[in-house]
């Protein structure tokens, strides 16, 4: 091929697509996290209230003259077409006091009838899941869309890991980047703190902190209860959780588009690993441009073990009561 044959495509790429599905709290802060942080040329939004679609998506536009050029519209499933990604909002959300499985019933019949459709519209996207209880409607997802278990993915505890490494980066004056720690199994009340695994540099958070502090265990406990009390404590002031997830569904689209390989404990169909079957949760991940194409197989303590597993069980009886 001549030079200009070998440089011109790598200049002039593909644009990037993604279509959010669902324009409520979730769906906007998605869309302004991906747009602030130029990671899609095209983003195309789909609601069934159009007059609050039309009014998001002018005061993105608006924002336009401050960033790189993105192709920001309000469409329909059918401008699908050639989309990277399908990020899939949609759905009942939880009132003050409901658990996220109490919306398993509303949000599977919503997906019954727009499963289909993204697929006949989006066939060559990846399936990115925010709707709870996530780990149930990306198994919902996957059943329905028929796709292969690389393509269907569930933003699963990433957020809640993100909110363990910013709760212990606080404690222990860090960078939340520089300090690594996982939450795995399901995004909801059973979710399980890899304690076993938090590090600094290598370091187990205990040998750093011992020396310093002999009364942190204590406390360690009361970090992970505010994880997984986050979602209720939020909700119950602002009726919504909404930036953090934002941010959150930004780093894994990166993660796909840009072909990362970034480990994150997104959801993703499990087999065969820590005794588990058939069942969506999640544990940490590699994702790229296929999607999920590995699970890491992180070996974990006895308790942990056991609660991943209690965890995965009680996933597995929601979906056995399902018609899928
Ligand atoms: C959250 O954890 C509600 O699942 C949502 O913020």
């Amino acid at each position: 091929p001549s030079l200009e044959e070998k440089i011109i495509p790598s200049i002039i790429r593909q644009p990037r697509k993604g279509v959010i599905i669902g324009a409520g709290q979730v769906g906007m802060a998605c869309a302004y996290s991906l747009l602030i942080q130029n990671i899609l040329d095209e983003i195309v939004i789909v609601d069934i209230n159009q007059h609050k679609l039309a009014g998001e998506v002018m005061d993105l536009n608006h924002g336009l003259p401050f960033l790189e050029p993105t192709l920001i519209r309000a469409g329909t499933l059918a401008d699908g077409e050639n989309a990277d990604i399908v990020i899939i909002t949609a759905g009942a959300k939880q009132k003050p006091g409901e658990t996220r499985l109490d919306l398993v019933n509303r949000n599977v019949e919503i997906f019954q009838s727009l499963i289909p459709e993204v697929v006949k519209y989006c066939s060559t996207a990846i399936l990115l899941i925010i709707t709870n209880p996530v780990d149930i409607m990306t198994y919902v997802c996957l059943k329905i869309s028929g796709l292969p278990s690389s393509s269907v993915i569930g933003s699963g505890t990433v957020l809640d890991t993100a909110r363990f490494r910013y709760l212990l980066s606080e404690k222990l004056q860090l960078d939340p980047r520089s300090l690594h720690a996982y939450i795995i199994g399901e995004h909801g009340d059973s979710e399980v703190p890899v304690w076993s695994k938090v590090n600094i540099s290598g370091m187990h958070i205990l040998d750093e902190t011992r020396e310093e502090d002999e009364q942190i265990e204590p406390e360690l406990d009361k970090i992970f209860a505010q994880v997984k009390n986050a979602a209720y404590e939020i909700i119950q002031r602002k009726g919504a959780t909404s930036y953090a997830i934002g941010l959150a569904v930004a780093q894994i689209t990166q993660s796909i588009l840009r072909n990362q390989n970034r480990v994150l404990t997104v959801s993703s169909l499990i087999n065969n690993i820590h005794g588990i079957q058939d069942v969506c949760l999640s544990l940490p991940a590699v994702v790229n441009r296929q999607g999920v194409t590995r699970v890491l197989n992180l070996s974990l303590n006895q308790t942990e073990l056991q609660q991943l597993q209690l965890s995965s069980q009680i996933l597995r009886q929601i979906i056995e009561q399902l018609d899928l």
